[in-house]
């Protein structure tokens, strides 16, 4: 379970200080298919990058099962982040000189798995996204649509608890962007995955089971509607 407690985190810009998040509370439950909505400059990203402990909060905590984030020091989060949680980004962030096996076999290499292991694992969860005979491509050779399946193969293999996903479906035409919607909820229903994922499209809120509506900092509206 996740527990954000009136957050705030303050950007400085110049002069100026833009108050991106304005002392949010928030309780994600585990296995949540959540999505973050609001218009561009809500907040939506950097509420993500605090939660997936890539960024610092300004003040209030984040507890992730009772643990408070702000009393983790730099390897702490470091491990904590490559054990219990995956990212999928709007431009999907994949190592173009590897192919796709090796862009997710490489997220196993790091956590010390048996080589036979890795790519038992690897090989399985490319077919799971619907990549299976496109292991040796690279990016540069596949669809928006499928580098975005690698991303999600990437962010599952390592079975985290928890999936933050920017925008998934942002550089992705609105069928493409469906089918990538439909993939990681049959992935949250079966691997009781937590998945949290921001946008500004209606299609992809139609997806979730829980909206939470981020305006200028704030949360206006939180909508359970399974
Ligand atoms: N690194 C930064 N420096 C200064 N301002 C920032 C920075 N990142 C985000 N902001 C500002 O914080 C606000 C929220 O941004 P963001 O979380 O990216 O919103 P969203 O993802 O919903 O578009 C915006 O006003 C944005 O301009
Ligand atoms: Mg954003």
């Amino acid at each position: 379970m996740i527990s954000v407690e009136k957050v705030s985190r303050n950007y400085k810009a110049g002069e100026t200080v833009v108050k991106a998040l304005k002392q949010v509370s928030l309780q994600i439950n585990d296995g949540e298919f959540l999505s973050i909505a609001g218009p561009s400059g809500s907040g939506k990203t950097t509420l993500l990058n605090l939660i997936g402990c890539i960024d610092a909060l300004d003040e209030g905590e984040i507890y992730i099962d009772g643990k408070p984030v702000t009393a983790m020091g730099k390897n702490e989060k470091t491990i904590f982040r490559r054990t219990n949680l995956g990212f999928i980004f709007q431009t999907y962030n994949l190592i173009p000189v590897l192919s796709a096996y090796e862009n997710v076999a490489f997220v196993l290499s790091i956590l010390n798995i048996a080589e036979p292991e890795i790519k038992e694992r690897t090989y399985a969860i490319l077919k799971e996204v619907g990549l299976e005979g496109m292991e040796n491509r690279r990016p540069n050779r596949l669809s928006g649509g499928q580098q975005q399946r690698i991303a999600i193969a990437r962010a599952l293999v390592k079975h985290p608890q928890i999936i933050l996903a920017d925008e998934p479906t942002a550089n992705l035409d609105s069928k493409t962007g469906e089918d990538i919607l439909k993939l990681m909820k049959d992935m949250n229903k079966k691997y009781k995955t937590t998945f949290i994922f921001s946008t500004h499209d209606q299609m992809v809120m139609d997806y979730a089971d829980r909206l939470v509506w981020l305006h200028d900092g704030n949360i206006l509206r939180d909508e359970r509607r399974k």
